[in-house]
C-alpha cells in the first residue's frame, strides 16, 4: 500500500472571514481549525507526513512535529496559494521521489471524507493524478456589471474543484513554477497541470467537503465535522 505525504497549504490571511486572526487559527468546536483538517489527514492509513505551509509572519504554529504518529514538517509560504504549495513541495523530504505522488488538501476543508481520499488515491495512481469535485448541481448563470442574468450557462461537463488533489512531485512542481514564470495565476494544482497538457482525473466526492470561507461556514463546518468521516 503506497503511503503518501500531504501539502497543506495553510498560510493564507482568511480576507473573507475578516478579523485578525487568520481563519485557520479561528475556534471550530473549541480547536483551531486547521487542527481538525491536520489531524483527519494524519489519521488516514494512507497519509505518510504532513508538509504545512505557513505565513512567515505566523506566529500561531503550535510548533507539532508528529500527530497521530506522523511527521509534521513546515515550511514558509507565499503570496498565493499557488507559491504555498510550491514551497511546500520544495521542502519535502527528500526521500520524496520526483515521480513519486504527493497530495495537496486546503488547511480550511476540515470535514474531508477518509472514504474520498481512499477513492481519490485509488482512482488517480493509476494515471496522471486527479482531483476531488462534484459536478454542478445548480443551473449557472452569467452576471453583468448591475448583477443580472445575461446568460444561462451548460451545466453538463462543469465540475466544481475540491481538494485533496494528487499529483506527482515533479511535474505538479514544474507546472506551478511554469506557471508562476509566466505570470499566470493558477486558483489550483488542476489547474497548472491542465496548462502543462495533463488532463488530471475528476473523482467526485461528498459535497460537505466545503472549504470554510466566510464567518457562516464555521457553523457549518462545525455540524457537517460530527457527522463526516
Ligand atoms: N493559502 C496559502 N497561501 C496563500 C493563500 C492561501 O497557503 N498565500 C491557503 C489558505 O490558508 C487555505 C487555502 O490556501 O488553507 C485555500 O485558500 P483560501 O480559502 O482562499 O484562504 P485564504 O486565502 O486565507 O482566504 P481569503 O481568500 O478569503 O483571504
Ligand atoms: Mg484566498
Amino acid at each position: 500500500m503506497t503511503a503518501l505525504w500531504c501539502v497543506v497549504p495553510a498560510a493564507g490571511r482568511g480576507t473573507r472571514v475578516g478579523g485578525d486572526c487568520p481563519k485557520q487559527y479561528l475556534p471550530l468546536a473549541g480547536r483551531p481549525l486547521m487542527l481538525h483538517t491536520l489531524e483527519r489527514l494524519a489519521a488516514h492509513p494512507r497519509i505518510a507526513g504532513l508538509l504545512v505551509a505557513l505565513a512567515a509572519d505566523d506566529g500561531r504554529w503550535p510548533g507539532i512535529g508528529t500527530l497521530g504518529g506522523k511527521p509534521v514538517l513546515t515550511a514558509v509560504g507565499g503570496g498565493e496559494r499557488a507559491d504555498s504549495v510550491l514551497a511546500g513541495l520544495r521542502a519535502l523530504p527528500s526521500g520524496v521521489g520526483e515521480d513519486e505522488f504527493v497530495l495537496v488538501h486546503d488547511a480550511a476543508r476540515p470535514c474531508v471524507r477518509s472514504g474520498d481520499i481512499d477513492r481519490l488515491i485509488d482512482a488517480a495512481l493509476a494515471g496522471d493524478g486527479g482531483l476531488l469535485g462534484a459536478p454542478l448541481r445548480d443551473t449557472l448563470k452569467r452576471a453583468d456589471a448591475h448583477g443580472r442574468s445575461t446568460l444561462t450557462e451548460p451545466r453538463e461537463q462543469r465540475w466544481r474543484a475540491f481538494t485533496p488533489q494528487m499529483f506527482r512531485r515533479g511535474q505538479l512542481a514544474a507546472a506551478l513554477e511554469a506557471a508562476a514564470r509566466e505570470g499566470v495565476a493558477v486558483s489550483d494544482e488542476a489547474m497548472a497541470m491542465e496548462r502543462a497538457g495533463f488532463a488530471p482525473l475528476l473523482v467526485e466526492g461528498a459535497e460537505d467537503n466545503i472549504k470554510v470561507t466566510t464567518a457562516a461556514d464555521f457553523a457549518l463546518a462545525e455540524f457537517l465535522l460530527s457527522r463526516t468521516k
